[in-house]
């Protein structure tokens, strides 16, 4: 078991109507000036800003808005944000929305709290020092971003989706009513599902010494996950369901299922980060399309982990697991059809299993461009279970095509 540090100082409510108490945390976190911050419509749609406006007017917390992020979300909308808070004075950001809300609400938080360019952390030029308190109230359950140290923000001018990872910037509350994310479409819920399990299996998927107890809680976090997400399929205003995802969703990010294990492997996430900066595809969507060759690609190199997974996860070979130890063949043979099990649950779900699944038929030379960046123009490998070179990322890309 690797050494490790665990720090989740984020406060959760969770549960229906939770969102009624918001004004109380706003209070107990010493917000004064507040930026309701919102995506391109859902939360207006539902009722649910205008709810919390009215919540903050009775309590007499003042605020201003900025609306308008996009998936994905994007600088020049950082830089407004930054310039309207300074403007006002704003104390506290309130994100009413998904990962990118919330990302866009952090980057907006390093940027009034620090001087200079705010793009500087995510090009990793410089390191944030602070952030201002932010705190959300979730209506999609995937990124993680509640609980995680992480923004990931789109220069649009550049073409490029960098992240920035800080506990400065950690949420001071989440508000997570699963009942909000009902309104979902099934496509989102779908691709949201497909995040949740891959941060778990960024993580499970390592060259690492294991924990037998981080291990268990991650294959049932990602059994969970896959049969909550058939449910939902068919039964979106399960509340169990979406209470489950909702949670997972958060433990999935947060650094519980990493505690033991190392840092993870990441490389699935840093392929699809360049594609949803070129296509601006849904983030799960672009990893369940890339996934299955990605995973074929390294399995090779990290067969224990993807047997185990077939077993645990998928039930496959459990019956005679001493067999399946026996040979290299046996093994691989295993970790291909735990690759194939969970590629028939995206399937199941109306995910992509390929990038052309997505819409989109990468020519030759966008496969260069897109490893050419993400290699950070070949200054640096990905990954923990194979070491990846530009050349393995576009081979890859070439096989999600
Ligand atoms: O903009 P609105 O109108 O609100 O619509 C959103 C958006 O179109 C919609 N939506 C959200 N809640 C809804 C709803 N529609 C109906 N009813 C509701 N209750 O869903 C769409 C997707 O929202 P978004 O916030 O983009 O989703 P998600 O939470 O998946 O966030 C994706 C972003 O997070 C980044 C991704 O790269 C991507 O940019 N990530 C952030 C991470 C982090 N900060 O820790 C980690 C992840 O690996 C990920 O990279
Ligand atoms: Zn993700």
């Amino acid at each position: 078991m690797k050494n490790f540090t665990y720090y989740t100082p984020t406060k959760i409510l969770f549960g229906k109507g939770s969102e009624s108490e918001t004004t109380k945390l706003l209070r107990e976190f010493g917000a004064t000036r507040v930026l309701l911050h919102y995506g391109e419509g859902s939360a207006v749609r539902s009722g649910l800003l205008a709810r919390i406006e009215e919540m903050l007017k009775e309590a007499g917390i003042a605020y201003v808005t900025l609306g308008g992020v996009k998936p994905n979300p994007r600088l020049s909308l950082v830089h407004r944000g930054i310039a309207l808070c300074k403007k006002e004075q704003v104390d506290f950001i309130l994100a009413i929305g998904g990962g990118s809300v919330i990302d866009s609400a952090k980057a907006i938080g390093y940027g009034v709290a620090n001087p200079g360019e705010v793009w500087d952390f995510y090009e990793r030029t410089r390191m944030p020092v602070a952030c201002l308190p932010v705190g959300c109230i979730l209506t999609i359950a995937a990124a993680g971003s509640e609980m995680s140290d992480s923004s990931v923000i789109t220069n649009e001018e550049e073409g490029k989706k960098r992240g920035c990872h800080s506990d400065f910037s950690r949420c001071k509350f989440a508000v997570l009513n699963p009942e909000l994310t009902c309104t979902l479409p099934a496509y989102q819920t779908a691709s949201g599902c497909v995040d949740i399990l891959m941060h778990t299996m960024e993580r499970y998927f390592n060259q690492e010494e294991n924990m037998e107890l981080t291990d268990g809680l991650s294959e049932h976090l990602m059994r969970t996950v896959i049969k909550c997400a058939k449910l939902l399929k068919d039964d979106p205003n399960n509340y169990n369901a979406r209470a489950e995802v909702m949670w997972a969703g958060s433990l999935s990010h947060n650094g519980l299922t990493g505690c033991g294990t190392g840092s993870g492997d990441w490389a699935a996430h840093q392929l699809e980060h360049e594609l949803s900066a070129m296509f601006d595809v849904a983030h799960g969507a672009g990893l369940a399309a890339i996934w299955g060759s990605f995973a074929r690609y390294v399995c090779g190199d990290c067969l224990p982990r993807f047997v185990r997974f077939a077993s645990q996860v998928h039930q496959i070979g459990i019956q005679d697991p001493q067999a399946a130890a026996e040979s290299r063949e046996a093994q691989k043979a295993l970790a291909l059809a735990g690759i194939e099990a969970m590629e028939d649950f995206y399937r199941s779900i109306g995910m992509p299993v390929s990038i052309h699944e997505l819409g989109i038929d990468l020519t030759d030379g966008q496969i260069d461009l897109l490893a050419e960046r993400c290699s950070y123009g070949q200054t640096r490998t990905i990954g923990a279970m194979k070491k990846l070179a530009k050349d393995d990322m576009a081979n890859i890309y070439r096989a999600a095509r």
